[in-house]
């Protein structure tokens, strides 16, 4: 796709297709309405009218222009209630757009934003497209496996001049981010089988070397002599074995900390010999989701030129039954030394994330955050719609939540208490790792927090809005990319704690 910027005036853009916005409206009033109903020659009037268009958030009309410019179509999209215009509002109609005959049909089309010119609303607006527009095609045959869109040029119409620079530097921020953001919906969507935890890590450390930065990868006897007992006792039910891969960007100072995230990387969770209900359990390819996630995230950082020193840390492994599996009541020695008595294995993220935040204390870290398809329970919570965050400073979670609003990525604090953590005590060991069904997203992170250093720790569970079940305006069905929007938004705005 090429993007181009310019500042002409809606009678003079010359594209195939002209998209242009209006929030929610029941007459044709003011100077900007009006143009854009001259431009369709009264049709928009007609439309708003009859109540055909209403400029709601999700509507669109697509209207000839009868006249003699080349223009065919000015399709004209909704952005709901003015006094919640966000950038969301942009991202939602141009997904909703994405899959429409009239854009994907043409050879070029002009996105006009008037007098819109906030920055985040451009950066919005090509998310939306290419998000929307997405789909995985590897798998299909014949004509399927063709991406018939024909839109190869995007213009970006803005207002004044002096916008031109603010709407490329954003448009080529957003495109950056969507395609991280598109990297995770494609790795979680690949079939356990094509992606174990070997072939995730060759795939993570070609990613790493096109994007020039370091990856290294522990195998099995690597992750032996680190002692990482919780990840060994999840792997061994497995003929796939374990790998630990470490990525580090550095876009800060020489001795500046890093800051260090660690996804959870269960490339396929069975439940173990706790063996899930058949049901949904193809779903569990997405498990690994964090930590693509954590890739994606470290990647986009690095093509941003970010100026801070990252690090992601995934341990990877399947989770299967078999005559070599961890047995319920089985007790594992974590590396920090900490036993954890087994009760289900299905509760295997927190193992292996046990191990994980416990070795990000070797990079005496300035925070730590994991993203992780971790509880079931984050259903019963908030559904589909956000996700649970929990942690130990709130600064940090904070910083969280103000970024979950710049980028409607949802999320809401839940917290930690003396309850939970003793839910989490075990008989006979120190830890259990199922402390049964009371707030089960809760307890898990209580479990996590025995594994964290004195550093400020946020832990992230995205075990249902990395899945779209249906379809909205700009995450068709299937694995949603949820975190990455996010996670950069903190870490372009990162300041010391
Ligand atoms: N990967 C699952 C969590 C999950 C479930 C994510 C459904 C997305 C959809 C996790 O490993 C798990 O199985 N958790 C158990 C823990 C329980 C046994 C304490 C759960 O939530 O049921
Ligand atoms: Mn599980
Ligand atoms: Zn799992």
């Amino acid at each position: 796709m090429q993007y181009r910027y310019t500042c002409d005036k809606l009678s003079e853009l010359k594209d195939d297709v002209i998209i242009c916005f209006t929030p929610q409206i029941k007459e044709i009033t003011g100077p900007y309405l009006k143009s854009l109903d001259a431009a369709s020659h009264g049709l928009l009037a007609t439309a708003v009218g009859s109540e055909e268009f209403t400029g709601k958030s999700g509507e669109a009309i697509s209207l000839t222009c009868p006249n003699d410019r080349k223009t065919g179509r000015l399709i004209v999209a909704g952005l709901g209630e003015n006094t919640k215009l966000t950038a969301d509002a942009f991202r939602r109609a141009m997904g909703e757009l994405s899959r429409q005959k009239s854009l994907s049909q043409a050879g070029s089309a002009t996105i006009f934003f008037g007098n819109y010119s906030d920055a985040t609303f451009f950066q919005a607006a090509v998310e939306g497209y290419l998000l929307g527009s997405y789909k995985q095609r590897e798998y299909k045959t014949g004509d399927a496996a063709q991406d018939k869109s024909r839109l190869s040029r995007l213009r970006f119409s803005v207002g004044r001049p002096v916008w031109v620079k603010r709407a490329r530097s954003a448009v080529e921020r957003g495109v950056v981010i969507a395609e991280g953001q598109l990297l995770v919906r494609q790795l979680a969507q690949t079939p356990a089988g094509d992606l174990t935890p070997r072939l995730y890590a060759e795939k993570v450390q070609q990613l790493a070397r096109k994007h020039r930065i370091s990856c290294k990868v522990l195998d099995e006897k690597a992750i032996a002599q680190e002692k990482m007992g919780a990840l060994m006792g999840v792997a061994k039910g497995s003929d796939e074995p374990p790998r630990f891969l470490i990525l580090e960007y550095k876009g800060g100072r020489g001795g500046q900390k890093p800051v260090v995230l660690v996804g959870k990387g269960v490339t396929f969770d069975s439940g173990g010999i706790s063996l899930k209900p058949g049901q949904d359990m193809h779903e569990m390819k997405q498990d690994m989701a964090g930590s693509a996630v954590v890739v994606a995230t470290i990647i986009t950082a690095a093509r941003l030129k970010l100026r801070l020193n990252l690090v992601g840390l995934i341990p990877a492994t399947e989770n299967m039954p078999s005559g070599h599996a961890t047995r319920p009541g089985d007790i594992l020695t974590s590396r920090k030394g900490k036993t954890i008595e087994v009760i289900n294995t299905d509760a295997e993220g927190r193992l292996i994330l046990a191990d994980a935040l416990d070795y990000a204390n070797k990079y005496k870290p300035q925070a730590v955050i994991d993203i992780a398809t971790l509880t079931g329970a984050a259903l019963y919570i908030l559904g589909y719609a956000g996700a649970p965050i929990l942690g130990n400073n709130d600064t940090l979670l904070e910083r969280i939540s103000v970024a979950s609003q710049a980028t409607a990525e949802k999320v809401w604090r839940l917290p930690i208490w003396d309850e939970h953590r003793d839910q989490m005590k075990s008989s006979i060991a120190d830890l259990v790792n199922s402390g049964g069904r009371p707030a089960g997203t809760i307890a898990a992170a209580a479990f996590l927090e025995n594994f964290i250093g004195e550093w400020p720790w946020a832990h992230i569970d995205i075990a249902y809005v990395d899945m779209e079940p249906s379809g909205k305006p700009y995450t068709p069905k299937g694995a949603t990319g949820f975190g990455v929007r996010l996670l950069t938004e903190v870490l372009s705005n990162w300041k010391k704690l």
